[in-house]
């Protein structure tokens, strides 16, 4: 395979695997971004909070890929999102990104301080100006995506949150499911923390896979999209293989089962009022 499979959002399509550039773990390059690209990543997930949108410029240059093939996805974050600071956010990040169009644009975190239709509409206005193909959220709970979905002029097309396996996010997926939207996975290998798990090693040595390709495996089989990030490129081809195994029922519900209370590693929860859910 060279590139990955797509799954389908209002409007159009995501490719199922992406690269994110956002690690908290450090370690980000332009160079990392261009292996990506070179591997068959053709969806790469920044924001402006990450500093790192030069960089995914430089290297979506570098790599002399055709525009229209790759999948950029970039965010507003949650102080900038009263609509000069959000206008100003994107042509900072368009300028960053060396591109006159990103193919999503996401709410990065809600705001509580912001009203969500103020917010809601800046974000609308990004798709019907061209500068958005698609529009989305992230860290948005059910509740918080019910009234976005109302109060947005435009078609959401994807939601962001957490998950991998030690996080349950049944009744977030469902909602996504329910609104027609795709579920895009931050922290699918949960940051690092699940490589010594009993469980996950044993369903990967049966598939001669590593704990990292099952998560991400997982992640897929419910038409979830991960957004992995690693600073090495051996681990970069690892964790892009991952279409050429099935994990069965049984599997899936063993990983599933390995959901924790305290699973959630990105946690300011007094951003999203009303709890996670
Ligand atoms: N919307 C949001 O609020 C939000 C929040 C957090 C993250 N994100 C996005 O999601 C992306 C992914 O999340 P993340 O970077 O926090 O965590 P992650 O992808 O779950 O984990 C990244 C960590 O796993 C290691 N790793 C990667 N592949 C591996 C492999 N095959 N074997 C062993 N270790 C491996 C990496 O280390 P090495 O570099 O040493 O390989 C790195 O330390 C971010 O980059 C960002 O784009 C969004």
């Amino acid at each position: 395979m060279t590139t990955t499979p797509s799954f389908a959002i209002p409007g159009g399509s995501i490719p199922a695997l992406g690269y994110g550039t956002g690690p908290m773990t450090g370690g980000m390059s332009a160079d990392a971004v261009l292996t990506a690209l070179k591997i068959g990543y053709r969806h790469i997930d920044t924001g402006r909070k990450y500093g790192t949108e030069h960089l995914v410029g430089e290297a979506i240059a570098a790599s002399g890929l055709p525009r229209g093939d790759i999948f950029v996805t970039t965010k507003v974050s949650h102080e900038n999102l009263r609509p000069a600071d959000f206008a100003r956010s994107v042509e900072e990040s368009l300028k960053a990104l060396r591109l006159d169009y990103v193919d999503l644009m996401m709410v990065h975190w809600p705001n509580p301080d912001i009203p969500l239709d103020v917010v809601m509409s800046a974000l609308a206005k990004t798709k019907r100006d061209g500068v958005a193909r698609h529009i989305g959220v992230a860290n948005f709970n059910t509740t918080l995506l019910d009234q976005a979905i109302r109060l947005c002029d435009e078609p959401l097309s994807v939601l962001q949150a957490e998950y991998h396996p030690y996080l349950d996010q049944t009744k977030l997926l469902a909602a996504v499911r329910r609104h027609g939207l795709a579920f895009v996975a931050y922290c699918p290998l949960a940051r690092g923390r699940m490589f010594s798990d009993v469980v996950l090693g044993d369903i990967a040595a049966a598939h001669g896979k590593g704990i990292a390709q099952v998560a991400l495996r997982w992640l897929i089989q419910q038409n979830v999209v991960p957004i992995p990030f690693s600073s090495k490129p051996e681990r970069i081809a690892d964790n892009f293989n991952i279409f050429d195994f099935t994990l069965s029922d049984d599997e899936m519900k063993r990983i599933a089962a390995l959901k924790r209370p305290d699973g959630r590693i990105a946690n300011p929860v007094e951003r999203v009022s009303g709890g996670w859910d």
